[in-house]
């Protein structure tokens, strides 16, 4: 599973642009969907089992980025976020535009005494360009952080865990569930666009129309010094979710995969997440409402280059669903 972890999070995929992670997340499903599907915003919709009752899951492939704004007159590219960039995360990182170029991320005033940071408009793209108009990328272009997923001990460390882990979760869930067999018609979807406000998951779950929905995404830690205040530490296996910015876990669904990871003894926290939100809050809303949870995987030093993860939560997870997707679901 650490190989597939990295294949997916070392690949380029921006809100709006996920072709490249999505063509990858494919090949690996395409032995075991039962039906495979894009939808007109590029969700990717893969089913599993042919039940009577439909269950969505959905991650999001997309990751944080930035996009060009205008190349100044010293020819450094400037940019506007996709998504959530932290500006105590951006100086001396890479990024890589889908053309291939990288671009070193530097900010102004860099050695000035000042103590805090600029917003973006502080910040520029060094891409070896001069004040000549000879930019190797232009106003519009796409970029994402670049850096090799690495290992240390049980932790993983790379960027865009959030949510290339989730995805992978799903994949190998998947698999399983295949292998198994599900009473339900399980929809694994592959979504676009959560960073910039779940906009692909809502329309997904609105043509799927699930019975149950099931959101596999990351979470903070609480375990960090003078970080976040919350129940949730590395290594203490998935979470379950109770409440974000944008979700309300009914009870029903709680006590299900409260119920599920006691029946297989996987060791679980509960979450309820300040500051956040997932897939959820737009899936809840399709149609005339989806009974929607969500299974977590705690995260350290979320939206920046070095998201750090571990790999016991990681596998939990699949346990964790799967037992739920081939079981009963009669909520
Ligand atoms: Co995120
Ligand atoms: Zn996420």
């Amino acid at each position: 599973m650490e190989t597939l972890i990295k294949t997916l999070a070392e690949a380029w995929g921006p809100p709006g642009y996920e072709h490249h992670i999505r063509n990858l997340i494919r090949a690996e499903v395409a032995g075991a969907a039962d039906e495979i599907a894009v939808d007109a915003l590029g969700n990717l919709i893969c089913r599993v089992g042919d039940g009577p009752r439909r269950v969505l899951i959905s991650a999001h492939m997309d990751e944080i980025g930035l996009i060009v704004s205008h190349i100044d007159r010293q020819g450094y590219a400037r940019f506007a976020g996709i998504g959530a960039l932290f500006p105590a995360t951006l100086l001396g990182a890479r990024v890589r535009f889908e053309n291939g170029v990288i671009g070193t991320i530097g900010v102004e005033h860099q050695y000035s005494k000042r103590r805090d940071l600029p917003d973006l408009a502080g910040f520029y793209i060094d891409i070896s360009a001069g004040a000549e108009g000879n930019a190797p990328v232009g106003v519009g272009d796409p970029g994402a952080f670049v850096g090799e997923v690495l290992r240390r001990g049980e932790r993983i460390i790379g960027k865009s865990l959030d949510n290339r882990l989730g995805c992978a979760v799903q994949i190998e869930t998947l698999r399983r569930v295949k292998q198994i067999g599900t009473p339900h018609s399980v929809y694994f979807v592959f979504s676009v666009q959560e960073e910039v406000g779940a906009r692909g998951a809502g329309p997904a779950a609105y043509g799927v129309e699930p019975h149950l929905a099931l959101v596999v995404d990351v979470t903070s830690c609480g375990d960090q010094p003078h970080g976040k205040e919350m129940a949730i530490r590395l290594g203490g296996g998935p979470a379950i979710k109770m409440r974000d910015e944008g979700l309300i876990v009914p009870p029903a669904v709680r006590d299900l995969l409260i119920a599920r990871a006691e029946e297989a003894g996987i060791s679980y926290q509960l979450e309820v997440l300040t500051g956040g939100g997932t897939d959820g809050r737009t899936i809840q809303a399709a149609r005339a409402g989806v009974p929607t949870g969500a299974i977590s995987l705690p995260l350290r030093y979320v939206h920046t280059p070095s998201e750090t993860a571990d790999m016991g939560d990681v596998r939990a997870a699949v346990d964790l669903l799967a037992a739920v997707l081939v079981g009963e679901v009669a909520l």
